[in-house]
């Protein structure tokens, strides 16, 4: 299926609302399954922001009671290039010493992103670390890393929509698609 975007750029979909939908109850009861305390969620800004409230919800339904802080980054980029930068646009407020924390985010593409997040939050003192990304590319790695739960293996296009974009648009589709070239 294709649908007509703005500005007439046809977005193809990859996977549907009702798939991501199935796919975040299991992972929720798989994140649940591991019975950590005092779970600390954090989601990596921006492209995650979709994701992680369906995820969130997710693990309430599989009965957890997760806190939640916010961390974002950049990934430098030109235009649908990782160009190997990872920046703090924005960190997180609570004290993650101690604490079991599920990492959130979008996509596993060089793996820099989520390196550097789990890097800064074991520097940190956390007691153990879990991520959770909703994508991941695995011929594109540039760094050795992995998530421990992935909710769909990806092919190396570029995607947009659930939270993702390109040049800040389509962040707001149900869908993840690519555009169609
Ligand atoms: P990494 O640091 O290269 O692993 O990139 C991770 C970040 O780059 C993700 O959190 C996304 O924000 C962004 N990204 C990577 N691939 C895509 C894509 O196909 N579409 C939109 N954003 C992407
Ligand atoms: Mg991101």
């Amino acid at each position: 299926m294709t649908i007509a975007a703005s500005e007439a750029q046809a977005i193809e979909v990859v996977y549907t609302a009702e798939a991501i939908a199935s796919r975040i109850e299991a992972l929720a009861e798989a994140i649940a399954a591991l019975r950590l305390d005092g779970l600390l969620a954090v989601p990596i800004l921006t492209g995650s922001f979709v994701f992680a409230a369906d995820l969130l919800r997710g693990l309430h339904r599989a009965g957890l009671t997760p806190e939640v802080d916010f961390m974002s980054m950049s990934s430098y980029r030109k235009g649908t290039r990782s160009i190997g930068q990872v920046d703090i646009l924005r960190d997180m407020q609570i004290d993650v010493a101690g604490r079991n924390v599920l990492i959130i985010d979008d996509i596993l593409d060089t793996g820099r992103t989520l390196a550097f997040a789990k890097d800064l939050i074991a520097a940190r003192g956390a007691a153990r670390i879990v991520s959770c990304v909703l994508l991941e590319k695995k011929s594109r790695r540039a760094v050795a890393v992995d998530a421990d739960f992935v909710a769909f293996d990806c092919p190396p296009v570029f995607v947009v929509g659930y939270g993702m974009d390109l040049a800040n648009r389509y962040r707001e589709l149900p869908f993840v698609g690519k555009v169609a070239d």
